[in-house]
Protein backbone atom coordinates (compact mmCIF):
# COMPACT_ATOMS: atom_id res chain seq x y z
CA UNK A 1 0.00 0.00 0.00
CA UNK A 2 1.36 3.74 -1.15
CA UNK A 3 2.57 5.65 1.83
CA UNK A 4 3.72 9.30 1.94
CA UNK A 5 7.21 9.82 3.04
CA UNK A 6 7.80 12.68 4.95
CA UNK A 7 11.12 14.15 5.94
CA UNK A 8 10.10 17.53 8.73
CA UNK A 9 11.29 20.60 9.86
CA UNK A 10 11.94 22.53 6.61
CA UNK A 11 9.87 25.90 6.11
CA UNK A 12 7.87 25.84 3.41
CA UNK A 13 8.53 28.50 0.83
CA UNK A 14 6.81 30.10 -2.26
CA UNK A 15 3.99 29.91 -4.24
CA UNK A 16 1.03 27.96 -5.09
CA UNK A 17 -1.92 28.23 -7.01
CA UNK A 18 -5.13 26.48 -5.09
CA UNK A 19 -6.89 24.05 -6.98
CA UNK A 20 -10.99 23.84 -7.78
CA UNK A 21 -13.17 22.90 -4.82
CA UNK A 22 -13.90 19.18 -4.06
CA UNK A 23 -17.31 20.25 -2.39
CA UNK A 24 -18.74 22.39 -4.57
CA UNK A 25 -17.86 20.10 -7.67
CA UNK A 26 -19.59 17.35 -6.15
CA UNK A 27 -23.09 19.11 -5.62
CA UNK A 28 -22.51 20.56 -9.36
CA UNK A 29 -21.69 17.19 -10.82
CA UNK A 30 -24.89 15.98 -9.02
CA UNK A 31 -26.69 18.77 -10.16
CA UNK A 32 -25.59 18.32 -14.16
CA UNK A 33 -27.80 15.50 -13.84
CA UNK A 34 -30.74 17.33 -14.33
CA UNK A 35 -29.72 18.90 -17.08
CA UNK A 36 -31.14 18.69 -20.62
CA UNK A 37 -27.70 18.86 -22.52
CA UNK A 38 -24.40 19.39 -22.30
CA UNK A 39 -22.34 20.55 -19.03
CA UNK A 40 -18.83 21.55 -19.17
CA UNK A 41 -17.40 22.08 -16.09
CA UNK A 42 -13.98 23.78 -15.35
CA UNK A 43 -11.62 23.98 -12.47
CA UNK A 44 -12.75 20.48 -11.48
CA UNK A 45 -10.09 18.97 -9.16
CA UNK A 46 -8.24 15.61 -10.39
CA UNK A 47 -9.89 13.56 -6.63
CA UNK A 48 -10.61 10.06 -6.23
CA UNK A 49 -14.40 11.39 -5.22
CA UNK A 50 -14.51 13.39 -8.56
CA UNK A 51 -13.68 10.02 -10.07
CA UNK A 52 -16.61 8.46 -8.31
CA UNK A 53 -19.44 11.57 -9.14
CA UNK A 54 -18.25 10.71 -12.65
CA UNK A 55 -18.72 7.33 -12.30
CA UNK A 56 -22.44 7.90 -11.04
CA UNK A 57 -23.04 9.87 -13.88
CA UNK A 58 -22.05 7.37 -16.43
CA UNK A 59 -23.99 4.57 -14.92
CA UNK A 60 -26.73 6.85 -15.23
CA UNK A 61 -26.84 6.83 -18.97
CA UNK A 62 -24.55 10.21 -19.16
CA UNK A 63 -21.78 10.86 -21.25
CA UNK A 64 -18.47 11.99 -19.55
CA UNK A 65 -15.19 13.50 -21.14
CA UNK A 66 -12.65 14.33 -18.74
CA UNK A 67 -9.56 16.30 -19.69
CA UNK A 68 -7.52 17.81 -17.17
CA UNK A 69 -9.48 19.78 -15.00
CA UNK A 70 -12.20 19.90 -17.79
CA UNK A 71 -15.51 17.67 -17.05
CA UNK A 72 -18.03 17.16 -19.77
CA UNK A 73 -21.28 15.97 -18.81
CA UNK A 74 -23.77 14.83 -21.67
CA UNK A 75 -27.29 13.75 -20.22
CA UNK A 76 -28.79 13.48 -23.71
CA UNK A 77 -28.36 9.32 -23.06
CA UNK A 78 -29.53 9.11 -19.38
CA UNK A 79 -31.39 6.35 -19.01
CA UNK A 80 -31.18 4.97 -15.63
CA UNK A 81 -32.68 6.12 -12.16
CA UNK A 82 -30.88 3.23 -10.02
CA UNK A 83 -26.81 4.22 -8.35
CA UNK A 84 -25.17 1.01 -8.18
CA UNK A 85 -24.89 0.36 -4.03
CA UNK A 86 -20.89 0.39 -5.01
CA UNK A 87 -20.39 3.84 -5.76
CA UNK A 88 -23.29 5.15 -3.26
CA UNK A 89 -21.04 3.81 -0.51
CA UNK A 90 -17.91 5.69 -2.30
CA UNK A 91 -18.81 9.09 -0.68
CA UNK A 92 -21.44 10.63 1.54
CA UNK A 93 -21.99 13.31 -1.34
CA UNK A 94 -23.28 10.58 -3.11
CA UNK A 95 -26.70 11.45 -1.78
CA UNK A 96 -26.89 14.55 -3.49
CA UNK A 97 -27.91 12.85 -6.54
CA UNK A 98 -31.35 11.93 -4.84
CA UNK A 99 -32.86 15.31 -5.87
CA UNK A 100 -31.07 15.55 -9.31
CA UNK A 101 -32.20 12.19 -10.30
CA UNK A 102 -35.79 12.34 -9.29
CA UNK A 103 -36.06 16.01 -11.33
CA UNK A 104 -34.81 14.15 -14.19
CA UNK A 105 -36.22 11.32 -14.26
CA UNK A 106 -39.56 11.17 -12.22
CA UNK A 107 -38.12 8.37 -10.24
CA UNK A 108 -34.56 7.30 -8.10
CA UNK A 109 -33.26 4.44 -6.82
CA UNK A 110 -30.02 4.47 -4.45
CA UNK A 111 -28.54 3.02 -1.02
CA UNK A 112 -27.54 5.02 1.62
CA UNK A 113 -24.35 6.93 1.26
CA UNK A 114 -20.76 6.05 2.74
CA UNK A 115 -17.80 8.59 3.36
CA UNK A 116 -15.55 9.42 6.02
CA UNK A 117 -16.25 8.00 9.40
CA UNK A 118 -17.34 11.43 11.27
CA UNK A 119 -20.18 9.31 13.57
CA UNK A 120 -23.32 8.81 12.86
CA UNK A 121 -24.04 11.38 9.49
CA UNK A 122 -27.81 10.71 9.23
CA UNK A 123 -29.66 12.00 5.65
CA UNK A 124 -32.99 12.48 7.79
CA UNK A 125 -32.97 16.55 6.36
CA UNK A 126 -32.37 15.37 2.92
CA UNK A 127 -35.20 13.03 3.28
CA UNK A 128 -38.07 15.32 4.79
CA UNK A 129 -36.77 17.75 2.27
CA UNK A 130 -37.45 15.82 -0.81
CA UNK A 131 -40.70 14.34 0.67
CA UNK A 132 -42.07 17.72 1.31
CA UNK A 133 -41.27 19.12 -2.39
CA UNK A 134 -43.33 15.35 -3.26
CA UNK A 135 -40.77 12.73 -3.49
CA UNK A 136 -42.46 9.07 -2.30
CA UNK A 137 -39.35 7.83 -0.55
CA UNK A 138 -39.69 3.86 0.73
CA UNK A 139 -36.72 2.31 3.16
CA UNK A 140 -36.04 -1.07 2.79
CA UNK A 141 -33.16 -3.10 3.61
CA UNK A 142 -30.50 -0.15 3.32
CA UNK A 143 -32.22 0.47 -0.36
CA UNK A 144 -34.46 3.83 -0.84
CA UNK A 145 -37.37 3.31 -3.63
CA UNK A 146 -38.21 6.85 -4.54
CA UNK A 147 -41.16 8.35 -6.79
CA UNK A 148 -42.64 11.45 -7.59
CA UNK A 149 -46.26 12.12 -6.48
CA UNK A 150 -46.78 14.49 -9.51
CA UNK A 151 -44.50 14.76 -12.59
CA UNK A 152 -42.46 17.15 -11.04
CA UNK A 153 -41.47 18.46 -7.80
CA UNK A 154 -43.85 20.70 -6.28
CA UNK A 155 -42.42 23.85 -4.79
CA UNK A 156 -43.16 24.74 -1.13
CA UNK A 157 -41.61 26.10 2.34
CA UNK A 158 -39.21 24.27 3.62
CA UNK A 159 -37.59 24.82 7.80
CA UNK A 160 -34.25 23.26 8.48
CA UNK A 161 -33.61 22.14 12.00
CA UNK A 162 -30.01 22.54 11.07
CA UNK A 163 -28.31 24.46 8.16
CA UNK A 164 -27.12 21.08 6.38
CA UNK A 165 -24.98 21.83 3.37
CA UNK A 166 -25.69 18.53 1.29
CA UNK A 167 -29.96 18.92 2.32
CA UNK A 168 -30.25 22.50 1.22
CA UNK A 169 -28.25 21.49 -1.97
CA UNK A 170 -30.49 18.55 -2.46
CA UNK A 171 -33.46 21.05 -1.82
CA UNK A 172 -32.23 23.00 -4.25
CA UNK A 173 -31.47 21.10 -7.20
CA UNK A 174 -35.08 19.69 -6.60
CA UNK A 175 -36.83 22.75 -5.92
CA UNK A 176 -34.82 24.12 -9.57
CA UNK A 177 -37.53 22.43 -12.06
CA UNK A 178 -40.28 22.46 -9.36
CA UNK A 179 -43.81 23.80 -9.84
CA UNK A 180 -43.78 26.65 -8.45
CA UNK A 181 -41.76 28.11 -5.86
CA UNK A 182 -39.95 27.27 -2.79
CA UNK A 183 -38.55 28.40 0.12
CA UNK A 184 -35.48 27.19 2.14
CA UNK A 185 -35.46 28.67 5.71
CA UNK A 186 -32.39 28.21 7.97
CA UNK A 187 -30.56 27.06 4.64
CA UNK A 188 -26.76 26.32 4.70
CA UNK A 189 -24.71 29.43 3.96
CA UNK A 190 -21.62 27.98 2.96
CA UNK A 191 -19.80 29.29 -0.33
CA UNK A 192 -20.21 26.04 -2.44
CA UNK A 193 -23.93 27.29 -1.88
CA UNK A 194 -23.32 30.14 -3.65
CA UNK A 195 -21.39 27.97 -6.28
CA UNK A 196 -24.00 25.53 -6.77
CA UNK A 197 -26.87 28.54 -7.33
CA UNK A 198 -24.30 30.64 -9.60
CA UNK A 199 -24.52 27.00 -11.31
CA UNK A 200 -27.66 26.35 -11.33
CA UNK A 201 -28.31 30.18 -12.27
CA UNK A 202 -26.21 29.79 -15.28
CA UNK A 203 -28.84 26.59 -16.76
CA UNK A 204 -31.89 28.63 -16.60
CA UNK A 205 -32.90 28.21 -12.68
CA UNK A 206 -33.91 31.42 -10.75
CA UNK A 207 -32.53 30.89 -7.15
CA UNK A 208 -32.22 33.68 -4.96
CA UNK A 209 -30.85 34.48 -1.46
CA UNK A 210 -27.72 31.77 -1.84
CA UNK A 211 -25.06 32.37 0.82
CA UNK A 212 -28.26 33.90 3.11
CA UNK A 213 -30.27 31.60 5.48
CA UNK A 214 -33.41 32.56 3.29
CA UNK A 215 -33.10 30.86 -0.02
CA UNK A 216 -36.19 30.86 -2.81
CA UNK A 217 -36.08 28.87 -5.84
CA UNK A 218 -38.49 29.98 -8.64
CA UNK A 219 -39.19 26.69 -10.33
CA UNK A 220 -38.30 27.18 -14.19
CA UNK A 221 -39.86 24.09 -16.72
CA UNK A 222 -36.09 22.81 -17.82
CA UNK A 223 -32.58 23.41 -17.23
CA UNK A 224 -30.33 23.66 -19.95
CA UNK A 225 -26.67 23.38 -20.53
CA UNK A 226 -23.85 25.76 -19.69
CA UNK A 227 -19.87 26.47 -19.13
CA UNK A 228 -19.14 26.82 -15.60
CA UNK A 229 -15.78 27.12 -13.79
CA UNK A 230 -15.80 25.84 -10.19
CA UNK A 231 -14.87 28.13 -6.99
CA UNK A 232 -11.32 27.42 -5.49
CA UNK A 233 -11.49 25.21 -2.52
CA UNK A 234 -11.19 26.76 0.44
CA UNK A 235 -9.75 24.25 3.13
CA UNK A 236 -6.88 22.91 0.87
CA UNK A 237 -5.88 27.09 0.91
CA UNK A 238 -6.23 27.14 4.80
CA UNK A 239 -4.13 23.49 4.63
CA UNK A 240 -1.20 25.36 2.71
CA UNK A 241 -1.31 28.36 5.09
CA UNK A 242 -1.16 25.56 7.88
CA UNK A 243 1.82 24.11 6.52
CA UNK A 244 3.70 27.47 6.29
CA UNK A 245 2.58 28.26 9.82
CA UNK A 246 3.64 25.12 11.23
CA UNK A 247 6.80 24.71 9.58
CA UNK A 248 7.49 29.09 10.30
CA UNK A 249 7.63 29.44 6.92
CA UNK A 250 6.66 32.03 4.21
CA UNK A 251 3.92 31.38 1.04
CA UNK A 252 1.79 32.75 -0.83
CA UNK A 253 -1.38 30.94 -1.71
CA UNK A 254 -3.08 32.74 -5.12
CA UNK A 255 -6.34 31.63 -6.87
CA UNK A 256 -7.93 31.93 -4.02
CA UNK A 257 -11.30 33.97 -2.76
CA UNK A 258 -9.53 35.03 0.53
CA UNK A 259 -12.66 36.28 2.37
CA UNK A 260 -14.14 32.69 2.63
CA UNK A 261 -10.94 32.59 4.97
CA UNK A 262 -11.96 35.42 7.35
CA UNK A 263 -13.02 33.42 10.37
CA UNK A 264 -9.20 31.65 10.28
CA UNK A 265 -7.30 34.89 9.72
CA UNK A 266 -7.77 36.13 12.98
CA UNK A 267 -6.70 32.76 14.42
CA UNK A 268 -3.48 32.55 12.59
CA UNK A 269 -2.56 36.07 13.71
CA UNK A 270 -3.40 35.45 17.18
CA UNK A 271 -0.93 32.52 17.02
CA UNK A 272 2.01 34.81 15.84
CA UNK A 273 1.20 34.34 11.96
CA UNK A 274 2.00 37.55 9.74
CA UNK A 275 -0.79 37.41 7.07
CA UNK A 276 -1.47 39.78 4.06
CA UNK A 277 -4.52 39.22 2.25
CA UNK A 278 -5.81 40.08 -0.97
CA UNK A 279 -8.78 39.71 -2.71
CA UNK A 280 -7.36 36.20 -4.65
CA UNK A 281 -4.19 35.71 -3.03
CA UNK A 282 -3.07 35.54 0.81
CA UNK A 283 0.44 35.94 2.09
CA UNK A 284 1.59 33.93 5.24
CA UNK A 285 4.64 33.93 7.26
CA UNK A 286 4.67 31.68 10.28
CA UNK A 287 6.91 32.63 13.58
CA UNK A 288 9.24 30.54 15.11
CA UNK A 289 6.92 29.52 17.23
CA UNK A 290 3.48 28.93 17.42
CA UNK A 291 1.92 30.59 20.36
CA UNK A 292 -1.82 28.73 21.28
CA UNK A 293 -4.99 29.32 19.50
CA UNK A 294 -7.33 29.43 22.68
CA UNK A 295 -10.63 27.74 22.29
CA UNK A 296 -11.97 26.87 18.69
CA UNK A 297 -15.52 25.88 18.44
CA UNK A 298 -16.57 24.53 14.90
CA UNK A 299 -19.87 25.94 13.51
CA UNK A 300 -21.73 26.71 10.27
CA UNK A 301 -20.62 29.41 7.55
CA UNK A 302 -19.21 32.02 8.95
CA UNK A 303 -17.76 30.12 11.64
CA UNK A 304 -14.63 28.19 11.76
CA UNK A 305 -14.76 25.18 9.41
CA UNK A 306 -15.24 21.73 11.15
CA UNK A 307 -13.08 20.83 7.76
CA UNK A 308 -9.83 22.66 9.14
CA UNK A 309 -10.73 21.61 13.12
CA UNK A 310 -8.09 18.81 11.98
CA UNK A 311 -5.27 20.51 10.33
CA UNK A 312 -5.89 23.08 12.97
CA UNK A 313 -5.01 20.54 15.97
CA UNK A 314 -2.27 19.72 13.96
CA UNK A 315 -0.55 23.08 14.28
CA UNK A 316 -1.81 22.97 17.57
CA UNK A 317 0.11 20.83 18.70
CA UNK A 318 3.24 22.51 18.86
CA UNK A 319 2.15 25.64 19.66
CA UNK A 320 3.27 27.25 23.13
CA UNK A 321 0.15 27.02 25.49
CA UNK A 322 -3.35 24.97 25.62
CA UNK A 323 -5.63 25.15 23.15
CA UNK A 324 -8.97 23.83 22.92
CA UNK A 325 -11.28 22.35 20.29
CA UNK A 326 -15.04 21.96 20.57
CA UNK A 327 -16.34 20.48 17.33
CA UNK A 328 -19.93 21.18 17.01
CA UNK A 329 -21.03 19.37 13.72
CA UNK A 330 -19.85 16.01 14.39
CA UNK A 331 -20.14 13.41 16.81
CA UNK A 332 -16.86 11.83 15.92
CA UNK A 333 -13.93 13.70 14.04
CA UNK A 334 -11.19 13.51 16.80
CA UNK A 335 -9.54 10.20 15.25
CA UNK A 336 -6.34 11.84 13.87
CA UNK A 337 -5.31 13.14 17.81
CA UNK A 338 -4.45 9.27 18.46
CA UNK A 339 -2.28 9.55 15.72
CA UNK A 340 -1.56 12.74 16.55
CA UNK A 341 -0.24 11.09 19.98
CA UNK A 342 2.24 8.81 18.56
CA UNK A 343 4.25 11.41 17.39
CA UNK A 344 4.52 13.02 20.52
CA UNK A 345 1.46 15.49 20.56
CA UNK A 346 -0.25 15.65 23.79
CA UNK A 347 -3.94 16.06 23.45
CA UNK A 348 -7.05 14.91 25.51
CA UNK A 349 -10.46 14.23 23.95
CA UNK A 350 -13.85 14.45 26.28
CA UNK A 351 -16.59 13.68 24.13
CA UNK A 352 -16.85 16.67 21.56
CA UNK A 353 -13.77 18.49 23.31
CA UNK A 354 -10.17 18.08 22.54
CA UNK A 355 -7.36 19.70 24.77
CA UNK A 356 -4.13 19.93 23.15
CA UNK A 357 -1.30 21.14 25.54
CA UNK A 358 1.71 22.26 23.16
CA UNK A 359 5.23 20.92 23.11
CA UNK A 360 7.89 21.88 21.74
CA UNK A 361 8.55 19.35 19.15
CA UNK A 362 6.74 16.20 16.83
CA UNK A 363 8.87 13.15 16.04
CA UNK A 364 8.71 11.26 12.76
CA UNK A 365 6.42 8.32 13.57
CA UNK A 366 4.67 5.32 11.57
CA UNK A 367 0.73 6.83 11.23
CA UNK A 368 -2.06 6.01 9.38
CA UNK A 369 -4.81 8.22 8.11
CA UNK A 370 -8.03 7.97 9.21
CA UNK A 371 -10.33 9.59 7.41
CA UNK A 372 -9.76 13.02 4.94
CA UNK A 373 -8.90 16.01 7.09
CA UNK A 374 -7.38 14.00 9.59
CA UNK A 375 -4.83 12.04 7.47
CA UNK A 376 -4.18 15.76 6.18
CA UNK A 377 -3.36 16.36 10.14
CA UNK A 378 -0.50 13.97 10.03
CA UNK A 379 0.95 15.55 6.84
CA UNK A 380 1.07 19.23 8.60
CA UNK A 381 2.79 17.34 11.58
CA UNK A 382 5.00 15.57 9.68
CA UNK A 383 6.25 18.51 7.97
CA UNK A 384 7.13 20.10 11.51
CA UNK A 385 8.39 16.61 13.24
CA UNK A 386 11.63 15.75 13.93
CA UNK A 387 13.00 12.64 11.68
CA UNK A 388 11.15 10.92 8.98
CA UNK A 389 7.06 10.53 8.95
CA UNK A 390 5.27 8.18 6.62
CA UNK A 391 1.50 8.22 6.50
CA UNK A 392 -0.38 5.46 5.03
CA UNK A 393 -4.02 4.78 4.10
CA UNK A 394 -3.67 7.64 1.29
CA UNK A 395 -7.14 7.06 -0.11
CA UNK A 396 -8.42 9.00 2.46
CA UNK A 397 -5.90 12.40 1.54
CA UNK A 398 -6.74 11.44 -1.98
CA UNK A 399 -9.93 11.98 -2.09
CA UNK A 400 -9.42 15.88 -1.35
CA UNK A 401 -5.85 16.62 -1.88
CA UNK A 402 -4.33 16.93 -5.69
CA UNK A 403 -1.37 15.05 -5.50
CA UNK A 404 -0.61 16.48 -2.26
CA UNK A 405 2.97 15.57 -2.26
CA UNK A 406 3.47 17.29 -5.84
CA UNK A 407 2.31 20.70 -4.39
CA UNK A 408 4.46 20.40 -1.23
CA UNK A 409 7.42 19.78 -2.80
CA UNK A 410 6.70 22.85 -4.93
CA UNK A 411 6.93 24.67 -1.32
CA UNK A 412 10.07 22.98 -0.39
CA UNK A 413 8.90 19.80 1.50
CA UNK A 414 10.46 16.69 1.46
CA UNK A 415 8.21 14.94 0.53
CA UNK A 416 7.69 11.34 -2.07
CA UNK A 417 5.19 8.67 -2.37
CA UNK A 418 5.84 5.39 -2.60
C1 LIG B 1 -20.36 19.09 6.26
C2 LIG B 1 -19.99 20.51 6.60
C3 LIG B 1 -19.44 21.13 5.37
C4 LIG B 1 -18.27 20.30 4.91
C5 LIG B 1 -18.68 18.84 4.67
C6 LIG B 1 -17.52 17.93 4.34
C7 LIG B 1 -21.10 22.01 8.16
C8 LIG B 1 -22.39 22.60 8.60
N1 LIG B 1 -21.17 21.19 7.09
O1 LIG B 1 -21.32 19.11 5.21
O2 LIG B 1 -19.05 22.47 5.60
O3 LIG B 1 -17.72 20.83 3.75
O4 LIG B 1 -19.26 18.36 5.87
O5 LIG B 1 -16.80 17.52 5.47
O6 LIG B 1 -20.06 22.28 8.71
N2 LIG B 1 -27.26 16.11 9.62
C9 LIG B 1 -28.40 15.50 10.04
N3 LIG B 1 -29.29 15.07 9.09
C10 LIG B 1 -29.09 15.26 7.77
C11 LIG B 1 -27.93 15.92 7.34
C12 LIG B 1 -27.02 16.33 8.29
O7 LIG B 1 -28.60 15.30 11.22
O8 LIG B 1 -29.95 14.86 6.96
C13 LIG B 1 -26.26 16.52 10.61
C14 LIG B 1 -24.97 15.75 10.43
O9 LIG B 1 -25.00 14.52 11.08
C15 LIG B 1 -23.97 16.71 10.99
C16 LIG B 1 -24.53 18.06 10.62
O10 LIG B 1 -25.91 17.87 10.40
O11 LIG B 1 -23.92 16.59 12.39
C17 LIG B 1 -23.85 18.69 9.41
O12 LIG B 1 -24.21 17.99 8.31
P1 LIG B 1 -24.15 18.57 6.83
O13 LIG B 1 -23.90 20.02 6.79
O14 LIG B 1 -25.30 18.02 6.10
O15 LIG B 1 -22.91 17.77 6.35
P2 LIG B 1 -22.29 17.85 5.02
O16 LIG B 1 -23.23 18.26 3.95
O17 LIG B 1 -21.54 16.59 4.90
Amino acid sequence: MKKLHITGGIPLNGELSVHGAKNSSLPILAAAASVHGKTILHNCPQLSDVDAACEILSSLGCRIIRTATTVEVDTEGMDSYHVPEHLMREMRSSIVFLGPIAARMGKAQISFPGGCELGPRPIDLHLAGLRQLGLNIQEEHGILDCELRQDKFVGTHISLSFPSVGATENIIIAAATAEGDTIISNAAQEPEIIDLANFLNACGAKVYGAGKSCIVVHGVDRLHGTEFTVMPDRIVAATYLCGAAITGGEITVTDIQSEQLNSLFPLFKKMGCQLKEEHDKVWIKGPQRLRSCGTVRTMPYPGFPTDAQAPWMAISCVADGTSVFVENIFESRYKHAGELMRMGANIRIEGRVAIVEGVKTLYGANVEATDLRGGIALVLAGLSAQGETTVSNLCHIDRGYEQIEKSLSLLGAKIYRE
